[in-house]
């Protein structure tokens, strides 16, 4: 049976493929997924369509005044905007282009840390984002950091690209996850960093089975659920 409350944390840079395996492990492991990300590409949608630009003063109150709402699944996790729809929206360059500066904000994270812990309370979750084992839930009972090279995360995203029928250069999207890297680790506020009783697994030559495989290992391990 599923614990009442129990938290596997998965922090990681772009492109090692965390959102997949937290919702293929989620799935496998009788868990809701917690993507966390999606709440800082919300805000930022917020910040573009207000028209404000993603460093300026005015983006800590904007972000405070809007209403950003998840709704918590064992598959795709849906987004709400002011009660809009926006799951597909937040994956746009734009807001991608401009996620990193809106979540440097420190009264942005606050307010998102506050309704990532809220979302725990008696729940079995999979929570995947930058900071989760470190600052959200230092007390997790399982925190995995996934890596990979920037190549192959480049690589794994210019073929998301593709499949979706985006245009992309695979140099292009090299530079922008060596950027995106660059300026999440080297934040002031949460910087991305594994936490110091965090197992790294690095997925550069791992398929997805064997990434769930061994992710499942520790759950079950530290957890007890099957
Ligand atoms: O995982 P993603 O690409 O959807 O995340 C979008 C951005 O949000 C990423 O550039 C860093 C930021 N983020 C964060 O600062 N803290 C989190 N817990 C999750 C994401």
């Amino acid at each position: 049976a599923a614990p009442n409350a129990a938290v596997v944390a998965i922090d990681g840079p772009a492109g090692t493929g965390k959102s997949t395996v937290a919702s293929r492990l989620a799935a496998r492991v009788g868990a809701h997924m917690l993507d966390t990300g999606a709440m800082y590409r919300a805000a930022t949608l917020a910040v573009l369509r207000a028209g404000v630009a993603p460093d300026d003063d005015a983006v800590g109150p904007l972000v405070d005044d809007t209403d950003i709402r998840l709704t918590v699944g064992d598959g795709e996790t849906t987004v709400y905007l002011d009660g809009d729809d926006v799951t597909r929206e937040i994956r746009s360059d734009e807001v991608t282009a401009a996620v990193s500066a809106v979540s440097a904000n420190a009264q942005v994270r606050t307010k998102l840390v506050e309704l990532q812990r809220a979302h725990s309370a008696d729940a079995f979750l999979v929570v995947e984002g930058r900071d989760i084992g470190t600052v959200v839930f230092p007390a997790a009972e399982v925190k995995v950091f996934l890596t990979a090279t920037p190549e192959a995360r480049a690589e794994r995203r210019h073929r998301q690209n593709i499949a979706a029928g985006r245009e992309s250069i695979v140099s292009e999207v090299l530079d922008s996850v060596n950027r995106r890297d660059h300026l999440d680790s080297t934040r002031a506020v949460s910087p991305l960093r594994a936490a110091d009783d965090a197992v790294t697994v690095d997925t550069s030559d791992m398929t997805l089975e064997q990434v769930i495989d061994r992710l499942s290992e520790l759950v079950v391990e530290r957890i007890g659920v099957r």
